[in-house]
């Protein structure tokens, strides 16, 4: 598994998608950007996103409220009080961490144990074996298993009361050691608040204290009822929003898993109160649903229910994505009950209520909210995308089978030679299909080591033009996945390639 990650982020750097931050200055930690290939797969991801949430639904609609809000939207929303992380700092290695994410780390291993008790029966029971049979009779791993839930569970609790001391001690009982050090030399567990703080206004004494917006939903509760009004829009409605968060991660880690700058796409969507329960379930199965219909596997999803709520929150679930490093939340799906228009309308003074015409009165619409991060969906989609495979004649190919909607170039257009006039018919191709797509041009190297930089790229088509060429405009179209080649006419290839690569 490590290794995997290892492949992902130095093909991630080779093949142009995502670079360190600064990097000429050794980088900043936990901030990257993205490359000439990343930037169009991250645009596509929203695209996508954008596409299934505000285009193909009548009755949501998108906006791009600004980063820098009022500061008492932080105040209202409880980021100021509430946004804190439980820290921990190493006196010898003077590192910082986030509590719960060391705990979280101890509980991997446990099960990584459990892991390798499963593969081990397996191998020894063949095809008699039954994992779920397995893990819910053998000794040892119920004793992993219910470590596990006491850890998380005393964890959970500690933090929801706020009682540091206890996440102290759990980590002292555990014999918990720095992950990069193996000291166990601890000291408190301070609280932390992840908010970013600057300043609006030249002067000192007038300058305001501001924050860089730790997620986007805010800028949609306060527009709420601008839009409402505006868009003439009826309850049950959403508004969609993608933009940048800002979060003082503590223990950046996992490259863009956990950034302390990236990407939310959101989604509010403002129902009638006592419907909540059933928008909840529909949003769920909506959000998985378009998870699946990029073909990653559904085995690499999962729902993780929360036992312990925010404060604001009736009910709340991760969609989990087998990552490298284990399944991890991918995008959260909350049912946040009317905790925000109400915080807002108390601290504004401004009342932001909607009058319901069938039922001829004013209430504080429910919230269900979906929110993504897109850093995290991008590191999803490229990491289960990047595959080493055996071919017949023993070599390995690396291929990045990125779903095709998705794929930063569509198809690179190669000239069998760089002679005979089948460079100038292969920029024709371009010319004609770069009103549609996303191509490029390759005419360095073999034609064998260009399918292969093509299917490191991602590219699903490659398009060969040869000497039949010029006799009778074919060209031969090579797919990426499984590497078959056909001969098709030139007029036939954008048709081709929109069927793959169009939602
Ligand atoms: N408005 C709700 C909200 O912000 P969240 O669970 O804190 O909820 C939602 O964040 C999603 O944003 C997460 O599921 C994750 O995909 C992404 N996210 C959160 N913190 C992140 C970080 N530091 N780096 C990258 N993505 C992050």
């Amino acid at each position: 598994q490590e290794d995997q990650f290892k492949k992902v982020l130095s093909h991630a750097k080779e093949y142009g998608y995502v670079f360190q931050s600064s990097e000429i200055y050794d980088g900043l930690s936990a901030v990257y950007d993205y490359a000439q290939n990343g930037v169009e797969l991250k645009k596509n991801i929203r695209d996508y996103w954008w596409k299934a949430m505000v285009q193909m639904h009548e009755n949501i609609v998108g906006i791009d409220a600004s980063i820098l809000m009022h500061p008492t939207t932080w105040k209202a929303s409880g980021h100021v009080d509430a946004f804190n992380d439980p820290l921990i700092d190493n006196k010898d290695s003077k590192k910082r961490y986030r509590a719960d994410v060391l705990v979280e780390d101890y509980c991997a291993k446990i099960e990584g144990k459990i892991d390798k008790e499963v593969k081990k029966a397996a191998k020894r029971f063949g095809d008699d074996f039954n994992k779920e049979e397995f893990l819910a009779t053998n000794g040892r791993v119920l004793g992993y298993q219910e470590k596990i839930n006491t850890i998380l569970g005393r964890l959970g609790k500690s933090l929801e009361n706020e009682d540091l001391a206890d996440v102290k001690l759990l980590i002292e009982e555990l014999e918990i050691a720095d992950p990069l050090t193996g000291s166990k030399n601890w000291t408190d567990v301070k609280q932390f608040n992840l908010m970013f703080g600057t300043k609006l206004g030249a002067s000192a004494d007038t300058a305001m204290d501001l924050y860089l917006r730790p997620e986007t939903a805010q800028g949609i509760f306060v527009n709420f009822l601008n839009v409402q009004k505006t868009g003439r829009m009826k309850i049950p409605f959403g508004i969609a929003q993608t933009g940048k968060a800002f979060r003082n991660e503590i223990v950046a880690r996992q490259f863009i898993f956990r950034m302390r700058e990236f990407e939310q796409m959101e989604m509010q969507f403002f129902v009638k109160p006592g419907t909540q329960k059933e928008w909840y379930d529909k949003w769920k199965e909506t959000r998985l649903k378009w998870h699946l219909s990029l073909g990653m596997g559904a085995d690499n999803y999962r729902f993780h229910d929360h036992e312990k709520l925010a404060h604001y929150a009736d009910a709340a679930a991760d969609i989990e994505f087998k990552f490298p490093f284990g399944f991890k939340e991918l995008e959260g799906i909350h049912s946040r009950t009317d905790f925000d228009l109400k915080a807002h309308e108390e601290f504004s003074g401004k009342k932001l209520q909607y009058f319901d015409h069938e039922e001829n009165k004013n209430y504080t619409p429910y919230v269900v909210e979906t929110s993504i991060g897109l850093d995290r969906m991008f590191l999803a989609v490229f990491s289960k995308s990047l595959q080493e495979e055996e071919l017949e004649n023993g070599t390995t190919r690396t291929v990045l089978k990125l779903p095709a909607v998705l794929a930063p170039v569509k198809a690179a257009i190669l000239p069998l030679v760089k002679k005979d006039g089948l460079p100038e018919i292969a920029r024709e191709i371009v010319e004609n299909l770069k009103w549609d797509f996303n191509v490029s041009y390759d005419e360095k190297d073999a034609v064998g080591r260009r399918y292969r930089r093509q299917d490191a790229n991602g590219t699903p088509f490659c398009i060969t033009v040869d000497h039949d060429t010029k006799e009778n405009n074919t060209v031969t179209i090579r797919h990426r996945d499984t590497m078959e080649q056909k001969r098709v006419p030139i007029s036939e290839l954008s048709a081709i390639i929109k069927q793959e690569v169009d939602v």
